[in-house]
């Protein structure tokens, strides 16, 4: 593998064979050359357009939503893939209503073999993973990205093992990891804890880290917009909402959009909205200082996913969205619940950190930023069965297995 990895602060060049990602002149992040496609413009439309008919689709180097962009992704080596990707994008007048604007169309990365949007980056991060020859993989996580690398690393057959805050994952999101065989040490301490300690370990022990530090996990997240920008045909939105927590797809979403502008796939960038937990809201409190400095809050929200304080993309999240002229914004515990019954009862359904897209969408219609004919994307992250009996989840009724009772429940 030839590629090379070059630092934004310091300029830095090192070889793309490695296992972390700290530059090793100055620790800032990693990052990829930007792929330039040989085919560009309507032409590189016309080549994936190609590739979602059904008999593209039916073989094998079409199926997945993340390599069939390979044009414009850094192959590693061979893919180990699902296929994930190919999610669906969704309306309904219901949540439309909700958020304020007359048709908002819902990305649902939840449709991905894991249930989130973690596995479009997964997908190349352990492709790397084997082409550098990992020994092990391991990650950090609220939940979602463990669950991802456990079921990719099974794949590989590659060990895994990861870090969660004790108590504080959701326990759908540990069944899936521990039954794809990853280990897991739940520590006593928040996520920001957990990736602090496991980037140390990771270089001590020559471990492959697969968090969303990871330039090639930031590689595959890019598909996202590519593939919301092809359901679109490549008109592309005015806004495109996501919830931020590590900041890895706000970084991601906004590499996506200049290297499909780069590329003539879109002639617009549309505006990023990027969405925290008010309760774990540094990026959106430096947002409306200017960016002048960098936050670290202690993280509280209903939103496990998103409960970071110290986001580890960073500097990239600040760029996207300079570069998208784009908005963070932050949305209380209680609108993302009630964003998240919204698309619980249009039948779509989402974890809570999901909805707090939604929930942003609502809140710039409300203080005229967005406008109610402003055409919007909202990205939905998770499956809803990956917080059961979370908030915002309500109890069966339970009665005697009779008929009387049955009808005396059904009448209240
Ligand atoms: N939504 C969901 C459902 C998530 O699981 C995450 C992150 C995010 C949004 C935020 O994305 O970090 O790229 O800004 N989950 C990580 C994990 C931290 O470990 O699963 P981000």
């Amino acid at each position: 593998m030839s590629s090379q990895l070059h630092c934004s602060r310091c300029g830095t060049s090192v070889s793309s064979a490695r296992t972390h990602f700290d530059c090793p002149t100055c620790e800032g992040p990693l990052d990829l050359a930007p792929v330039r496609p040989q085919t560009t413009g309507p032409a590189l439309r016309a080549l994936f357009d190609d590739r979602t008919t059904v008999r593209a689709v039916a073989a094998a180097d079409a199926s997945s939503g993340v390599w069939r962009f390979r044009e414009l992704l850094a192959l590693p080596g061979a893919p180990v893939s699902m296929p994930e990707g190919n999610t669906p994008l969704l309306t309904s007048d219901v949540v439309s209503r909700y958020a304020g604007v007359a048709e908002l169309r819902i990305k649902h990365e939840g449709y991905n073999p894991t249930g989130s949007f973690k596995d479009r980056g997964m997908t190349v991060a352990i492709t790397h993973a084997c082409a550098v020859g990992a020994t092990a993989v391991a990650c950090a996580s609220t939940g979602n990205t463990s669950a991802s690398l456990a079921a990719y690393a099974a794949r590989a057959g590659v060990p895994a093992f990861v870090f969660v805050p004790a108590g504080r994952v959701t326990a759908a999101k540990l069944a899936q990891t521990t039954a794809y065989g990853a280990r897991v040490l739940a520590l006593r301490g928040d996520f920001d804890d957990c990736l602090r300690l496991l980037r140390d370990v990771c270089q001590r022990r020559g471990v492959y880290l697969a968090n969303s530090i990871n330039p090639f996990r930031i590689q595959g997240q890019r598909t996202i917009v590519f593939d919301l920008l092809q359901q679109f045909g490549w008109r592309a939105p005015d806004w495109i909402a996501v919830p931020a927590g590590n900041l890895g797809n706000t970084s991601a979403f906004g590499a996506a959009l200049r290297d499909a502008h780069d590329a003539g796939l879109i002639d617009r960038v549309p505006r990023l909205l990027a969405v925290q937990a008010a309760g774990a809201a540094p990026f959106a409190k430096a947002f409306a200082e200017g960016f002048r400095e960098r936050h670290r809050v202690e993280a509280e929200t209903v939103a496990t996913a998103i409960r970071i304080g110290d986001p580890a993309s960073w500097d990239r999240a600040v760029e996207a969205i300079r570069y998208t002229n784009g908005v963070v914004t932050a949305v209380s515990d209680a609108d993302i619940l009630a964003a998240k019954r919204a698309i619980d009862r249009a039948g779509i359904g989402c974890e809570p950190a999901s909805a707090a897209s939604v929930a942003g969408v609502r809140t710039l219609t409300a203080a005229g930023i967005i406008q109610p004919d402003d055409r919007v994307a909202a990205v939905l992250t998770g499956h809803l069965l990956k917080d059961v009996g979370g908030p915002g989840m309500e109890a069966a009724v339970e009665v005697d297995a009779d008929a009387q009772a049955i009808e005396q429940a059904l009448s209240t």
